[in-house]
């Protein structure tokens, strides 16, 4: 295939969340972009104009760039799928870019798992040319990349670690009101990438490959911190009579400290916390280092999702055959992602304990095919004739939600566990419901 003169001066490995967004968005701000996946499914599914997940904002910024000509999708055997675009193309930057944004996820032994990574290496010591600078989007365990721009260095490539900041929901968004950018590299590596950056306004941090690798496993395990460290306190409420929700508003208002990350409940999800806490644990043990305050963390927040079951326990007493609704199933809301969801996991827990389950998502229920687990498409068909409902996930529906009217619905002590304390509990108790909640005072 002839390599067209318009060829994309931006390639990037990996169609999901950090690829399609960074494709997206470095399309949107006038730059031409080609994105591989192997994963062919999801290439025709973007090729007819639909993003494989959801993200608020995504499909729109998608179209607008494969409109104009900006965004093309591939498969990395395809011919020429590898070529970056030829210095001389029009509107092409002097020097190519490769971004690499596949997945590293857990191995079993919690470590992140290079696998997709090294293949993307391999393949671009082969065939990426002479001047052009690879960019790590993904996540990759401090020290991994001084080793791969060793080895691409001999082929005259640089090498940049570029680590992302999205958050599931807000990506777009994120991607464009950043708080800084980070680039570890050589200078004149880091200063091309940054001329990918101009129309962000946003700080860049220049540093060197290593520490840019760490700052974002530092940002995400503090962050975590940040939430294991009011569940804990929240814990201490339950044991007091305080009420959380009160004591986190207090404390955030200390610039110091900030309200950010500070909402007590069932624990964090999703891909990256847990991924992330995980691998820096895992990396310091391999370095023998024992990471004290971290491995707290993932303790405490494994913990915390037990919460709901431990109480439904101690009010109903044996759960095989109680029927309980879980609202919620997405990690959060405005995201359709089930991984490392709590209401997931507590769905599976009460499943355990022969409990008779039922979930509404008003986005994720359609991923859901657990073949013991109804997933219900509405709110109140997955509350009709439940002892007890578990809200896992705030979504916006289920706090507008007419409480009276779906308590009705239950049945025998009609209980109410907010997993993400956004109910009003007096509305629940009015209407003939137990509240209960996590370091909050719960209907007596
Ligand atoms: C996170 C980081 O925020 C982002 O910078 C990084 O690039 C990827 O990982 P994400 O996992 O998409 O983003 O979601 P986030 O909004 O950070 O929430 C993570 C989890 O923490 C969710 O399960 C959420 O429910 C939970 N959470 C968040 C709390 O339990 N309490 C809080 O106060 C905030």
């Amino acid at each position: 295939m002839k390599e067209s003169l318009l060829s994309p001066a931006i390639t990037i490995y990996g169609a999901g969340y950090v690829g399609l967004v960074t494709g997206a968005c470095l399309s949107k701000s006038g730059h031409t972009v080609r994105v591989l996946d192997i994963d062919r499914g999801k290439l025709d599914s973007l090729a007819a104009g639909k993003t494989p997940f959801f993200e608020p904002e995504l499909d729109h910024v998608l179209a607008e760039a494969i409109a104009a000509g900006r965004l093309t999708f591939a498969h990395p055997d395809d011919a020429c799928a590898d070529a970056p675009a030829p210095a001389h193309a029009p509107g092409a930057p002097a020097t190519p870019f490769v971004y690499i944004a596949v997945g590293t996820p857990s191995t079993a032994a919690g470590s992140a798992d290079l696998r997709f990574v090294r293949d993307v290496i391999d393949r671009l010591a082969q065939t990426a040319s002479s001047g052009t600078v690879v960019v790590m989007k993904s996540t990759v365990p401090p020290g991994t990349g001084t080793a791969i721009a060793e080895r691409l260095a001999q082929r005259g490539i640089g090498y940049v670690s570029n680590p992302e900041f999205l958050r599931e929901g807000s990506a777009v968004a994120d991607w464009y009101h950043t708080d800084r950018i980070v680039l570890g590299g050589q200078a004149a590596h880091v200063d091309a990438v940054a001329t990918l950056y101009s129309d962000i306004d946003a700080p860049v941090v220049r540093c060197d490959i290593t520490s840019a690798e760490l700052v974002k496993y530092a940002s995400n395990a503090f962050l975590a911190t940040k939430i294991s460290f009011v569940n804990e306190i929240a814990s201490l409420c339950e044991i007091t009579g305080a009420d959380i929700t009160a004591v986190a508003a207090a404390v955030g208002m200390d610039h110091r400290i900030g309200p950010d990350f500070l909402r007590a409940g069932i624990g964090y999800g999703g891909s990256c916390f847990p991924k992330d806490t995980r691998a820096l644990d895992y990396l310091s043990r391999f370095k023998g280092y024992d990471f004290n305050l971290l491995r707290a963390v993932i303790e405490v927040n494994a913990r915390q999702r037990m919460l709901p079951v431990k109480a439904l326990r101690d009010r109903l007493g044996d759960l095989a055959g109680q029927r309980v609704a879980i609202l919620g199933l997405a990690f959060k809301p405005d995201t359709d992602d089930t991984r490392e969801s709590p209401g997931m996991d507590i769905a599976r827990m009460l499943l355990a304990e022969g409990a008779l389950v039922t979930g509404f998502d008003p986005i994720a229920h359609a991923h859901i095919d657990d073949e013991q687990f109804t997933a219900c498409d509405t709110l109140e068909a997955a509350l009709e004739g439940v002892a007890a409902a578990i809200v896992a996930t705030e979504w916006p529906c289920f706090v507008s939600a007419d409480w009276s009217a779906l308590i009705a619905r239950m049945s025998g002590p009609r209980i109410v566990f907010d997993g993400r304390n956004v109910l009003d509990q007096d509305a629940i108790h009015a209407a003939g419901g137990t509240y209960l909640a996590v370091g909050r005072p719960s209907t007596p």
